[in-house]
């Protein structure tokens, strides 16, 4: 018999998404006929606006969109990513610039592949998004943390990042609004922290995705636009998935100087060829149409988001920082850690997490998928009464705690 492992050793590494992890536990339970509420999802609670649909649906009948396109992406849509990211960033690119990847998470996987040899280091601010650990793994690059907490809204210094810095640190994963914990960097401190990049020759990946979800007067910066300094060495990553309510289409795109597109493009050419043609010609009408729909988003997001920082901070051992960007609140629990609660004593936030979503049928990601223990992810991307509700139901819980 072999003695060789049946899976890779590289994919065996590999954890399951711990986000998707909660939702299909809590969808599980929601089957079997539990009312289970879930702040799991990162997803918007809307369609996808109309006009959008329309236009895949012409696209399925045109016979030129049953055949293989350009494994990078078609041409119009490549075009007007370009466009749109001059109107939202400021930035200008040639369409030669663009490659159109399945949902932005091709784009994190490919930058990654693209730029990393095996030992070059990448700075990820935590908490991070689930997602960049197995990437930069998957490419035999080496994760450096740069943790943050509450006390600086999940900000990083530069500082910080300097006394991470080493002669193997390649780029810098710059995430702002951030997934899990709506952080945004102001312009300054974006600045300070593109110029110190630029300054250590630094590559800077930057996953724009959240980039028209942000609230109350805060405003998006593009590091690549507001550091020119960073000349060639920045990769935007973004899509249509949170902008236009469409996670379900697949469409994401990176943006690079052209040599990393083109070794980018090779990849994809052999991994996935090009992007659905449907779901390419719904991005476009979606990147070329205007900002409506987002806005309305928007409205109710920052109501919600509201409601939700209120809710929770009045709940003792609950510290809810306001986010200014993205759909998340990241609360830290950890003065719960350890307590007792219904005959129990989770000694951590997944162990918390497990209690709540059993005793009181919610669903929260623990800071344990983002690289904090401590800490909850609740997503507030669904409907006000269930919010309400959702959150009730976890005071009332906590305030058992003792
Ligand atoms: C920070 C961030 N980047 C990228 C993505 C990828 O989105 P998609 O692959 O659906 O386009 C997500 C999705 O959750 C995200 O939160």
């Amino acid at each position: 018999m072999s003695t060789r492992p049946r899976i890779s050793t590289r994919i065996s590494a590999i954890s399951e998404s711990a986000t998707l992890a909660v939702d299909a536990k809590a969808k599980a339970m929601k089957a079997a006929g539990r009312p289970v509420i879930g702040f799991g999802a990162g997803e918007p609670d809307f369609p996808t606006p109309d006009y959008i649909v329309e236009a895949a649906v012409a696209a399925a009948h045109e016979p030129r969109f049953h055949k293989y396109t350009p494994a990078g992406g078609l041409p119009e849509l490549k075009k007007a990513i370009a466009a749109k990211t001059l109107r939202d960033s400021g930035y200008q690119v040639d369409a030669s610039q663009v490659l159109v990847t399945n949902g932005g998470k091709q784009a994190v996987y490919q930058a990654f592949a693209t730029l990393l040899d095996p030992g070059d280091e990448v700075l990820v601010i935590a908490p991070y998004w689930t997602t960049y650990p197995e990437a930069i793994k998957l490419a035999g690059g080496v994760q450096v943390d740069v943790v943050t907490d509450e006390t600086t809204g999940y900000l990083a210094s530069v500082e910080q990042l300097e006394a991470a810095r080493t002669e193997r640190t390649k780029v810098l994963l710059f995430v702002s609004p951030s997934n899990p914990t709506g952080a945004v960097y102001s312009r300054e401190q974006t600045e300070a922290i593109g110029r110190w990049a630029a300054a250590n020759d630094l590559w800077v990946v930057t996953d724009e995705i959240y980039e028209h979800l942000v609230y109350g007067g805060t405003e998006f910066t593009s590091i690549a636009t507001a550091v020119p300094e960073l000349g060639d060495r920045v990769v935007i990553l973004n899509g249509v998935a949170k902008t236009y309510a469409m996670t379900g289409w697949r469409v994401g795109w990176l943006i690079g100087p052209s040599d990393v597109v083109k070794a980018a493009t090779n990849l994809q050419s052999h991994a996935t060829s090009n992007v659905s043609n449907v779901a390419q010609m719904a991005a476009l009408a979606a990147v070329s149409g205007d900002l409506s729909a987002v806005a309305e988003m928007r409205e109710a997001f920052d109501r919600r988001r509201q409601t939700m920082v209120r809710m929770l901070n009045e709940i003792p051992g609950v510290l809810c920082p306001e986010p200014k960007g993205a759909f998340y609140v990241y609360p830290s629990v950890k003065e719960l850690i350890g307590k007792e609660l219904r005959g129990r004593r989770p000694q951590s936030s997944a162990e918390l997490a497990e209690l709540i979503l059993e005793e009181a049928e919610v669903a929260v990601v623990p800071g344990e998928a983002f690289g904090t223990p401590g800490y909850f992810r609740l997503s507030y991307a669904l409907g006000d009464d269930d919010l309400a509700e959702g959150v009730s139901r976890l005071a009332k819980l906590l305030a058992e705690a003792h």
